[in-house]
């Protein structure tokens, strides 16, 4: 990894993605960087879920597709396209799930950070192996069968991200970057 590899790390968009299968040996890596992460009081309040192979293209079919008709019956087929292939832009697919435990002390919060900081670890990890990787929620973050789907528990659990994991095609351009003193204050 090169010194100044956070100063410069940036996402791919999945659509720009190749989406032949992430090595086994990276992807490991890659998941037990993603649960080496701050998490207060070692509660582990989150999930991994890791899609690949096949099992992408059963939940575009199965979950995406088929809830998205279920909401927009009258819709497009050209869009109904899109969404039948929403996982398969990757290789692999990482679902994190934000799953808070009861706790006398820690804030709920904490735990919903913790299970952030699970994404940011699995894309910086991906990203710094060379691979092209993005966090996306999209709409189907927010709907229940899918997450009842990835063993979730509607109405506490909820889905962090999907962490698409696939192979660079072009470098990517830097993207619109926060003014320093916009966002950074010195007291
Ligand atoms: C929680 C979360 C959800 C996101 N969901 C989407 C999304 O649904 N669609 C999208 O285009 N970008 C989404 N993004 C932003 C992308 O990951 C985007 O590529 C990223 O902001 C680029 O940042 P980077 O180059 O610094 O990694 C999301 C980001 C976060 C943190």
């Amino acid at each position: 990894m090169s010194e100044d590899f956070y100063s410069k790390r940036r996402s791919i968009v999945a659509r720009k993605m190749s989406p032949e299968p992430i090595k086994e040996s990276d992807l490991n890596q890659i998941i037990q960087a993603g649960i080496r992460v701050p998490d207060h009081g070692a509660l582990n309040p989150w999930k991994l879920i890791i899609i690949q192979g096949e099992q992408l293209a059963t939940i575009d079919k199965e979950i995406i597709l088929k809830e998205y008709i279920k909401k927009n019956p009258n819709s497009d087929k050209k869009f109904q396209e899109i969404e039948s292939k929403r996982l398969q832009r990757a290789g692999a697919v990482i679902a994190v799930l934000s799953s808070p435990v009861d706790h006398p002390s820690i804030p709920l919060w904490e735990m919903q950070l913790s299970s952030g900081a699970v994404c940011m670890n699995l894309l910086s990890c991906a990203q710094s192996l060379g691979y092209a990787a993005q966090w996306l929620t999209e709409w189907y973050s927010y709907n229940d069968t899918m997450l009842a789907y990835l063993g979730g528990r509607v109405g506490i659990d909820k889905i962090s991200g999907f962490i698409y994991i696939g192979h660079k095609t072009e470098e990517p351009n830097e993207r619109k970057r926060p003014n320093p003193a916009d966002v950074i204050n010195y007291l």
